[in-house]
């Protein structure tokens, strides 16, 4: 585990700068799972998970998608696979709870904890990433090269449908051991191959994309927007009939949506909704019913798969919950923070949010939508 110091030092020296190799980061490693639960997972139909196989040769990558079935796991060889399962601390939460050692880097940064059990002589091909990622390692040992930093001129292989890179430099060598981790920033190239059988938990972080950006915020930006609004001539005498199109005259056009970007707080909210947006919102199942009055009386719990956030803007507080934004007035901030630290909600805790009728509402809300549990 990181001290307060080695936090600070972590984050100003490595954090999406460089790798950084943490032997005993936990002092006494326990998986919080077994290889057959995550192969239990692999076989449900709404969960992400793959085979990866170099038995041809070590250097013959195949890849299959699950969900699997149990007879699947069982003509397997004893060596040269992997199995990989996402977002296994949203269905197991001794594995979510990984996720606390990690809470330097704020929690709407994470995408998820995948779980990758590995035969001697596995892995999945020398690679990259566009995320950040702490590989905690559980039982066994799994040797990880790291080569450079990466950028979309490194060359990938055409013969896999796996992104593995054509060209590899060793800079770097591991093993790592249960409870050692290795945290890689994105673009860095790493391979790692499993010693005997072992288990590894990736916790990944989220980063969208500056085109995934763009295109969220103007899609939010488009639906504001009227039919009505759109391009004006700034003097209809000054353009040219012979097919010219003078600069000059677009100028009010261009500042027009230069002004429609530069909305601040609208790009504000759109990223809240979107860095909160649950990675398999399918799975957050919504009540039949809008919650009664009666539920509200009992204890909640978050969804594991939903995604709580806040933000302090201007004069109101704005609390992100699964892509949603819900304003509330300034007042509301104490209780929002403790909102969105909070996944189990007594009966008793859960009455000092719902005295005041705007959080009232709100939790209304994120019962019907599936975000907060009646707890079993
Ligand atoms: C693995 O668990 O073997 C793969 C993790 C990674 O390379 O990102
Ligand atoms: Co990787």
């Amino acid at each position: 585990m990181f001290s307060k110091a080695d936090k600070q030092d972590f984050l100003a020296n490595y954090w999406q700068q460089k790798p950084l190799f943490l032997p005993s980061f936990f002092r006494k490693f326990t998986d919080p799972i077994d290889p057959d639960s995550l192969a239990g997972l692999a076989c449900e139909e709404f969960i992400e998970s793959r085979l990866i196989s170099n038995t041809i040769s070590p250097d013959n990558w195949c890849v299959r998608h699950g969900p699997f079935v149990e007879d699947d796991f069982s003509h397997l060889p004893t060596s040269n696979w992997t199995l990989l399962v996402q977002a296994v601390d949203q269905w197991h939460s001794e594995t979510a709870s990984l996720l606390a050692y990690f809470d330097f880097i704020p929690n709407w940064r994470i995408d998820d904890i995948m779980v990758s059990f590995a035969t001697d002589q596995a892995g999945v091909g020398p690679h990259y990433d566009y995320y950040d990622v702490f590989l905690v390692q559980g039982a066994g040992q799994r040797k990880w090269q790291l080569g450079g930093k990466c950028n979309a001129n490194s060359k990938l292989r055409g013969d896999t449908d796996l992104r593995l890179l054509q060209q590899f430099n060793t800079e770097q060598e591991y093993i790592l051991n249960p409870g050692d981790v290795l945290y890689i920033p994105p673009q860095y190239a790493h391979y790692g191959v499993s010693i005997g059988e072992s288990l590894c938990y990736s916790i990944g972080f989220r980063s969208p994309s500056q085109a995934q950006q763009l295109q969220g915020f103007t899609d939010q930006i488009i639906d504001g927007l009227a039919e009505h609004q759109r391009f004006v001539d700034p003097n209809p005498h000054t353009g040219s009939v012979t097919g010219e199109i003078l600069p000059s005259a677009l100028d009010p056009a261009h500042a027009g949506l230069q002004q429609l970007v530069a909305n601040k707080l609208g790009f504000l909210t759109w990223f809240g909704k979107h860095v909160t947006q649950s990675k398999y919102p399918d799975t957050l199942l919504p009540l039949d019913q809008t919650a009664s009055s009666g539920l509200l009386e009992s204890a909640l719990v978050r969804n594991p798969g939903s995604r709580f956030a806040f933000m302090e803007v201007a004069d109101q507080v704005l609390l992100f919950v699964d892509g949603e934004c819900y304003s509330m007035p300034l007042a509301r901030l104490m209780l929002v923070r403790e909102f969105c630290a909070t996944t189990l909600f007594s009966a008793d805790a859960l009455q000092r949010f719902t005295e005041h009728p705007d959080f009232y509402c709100v939790i209304n809300e994120l019962l019907s939508n599936g975000s907060l549990l009646q707890q079993q």
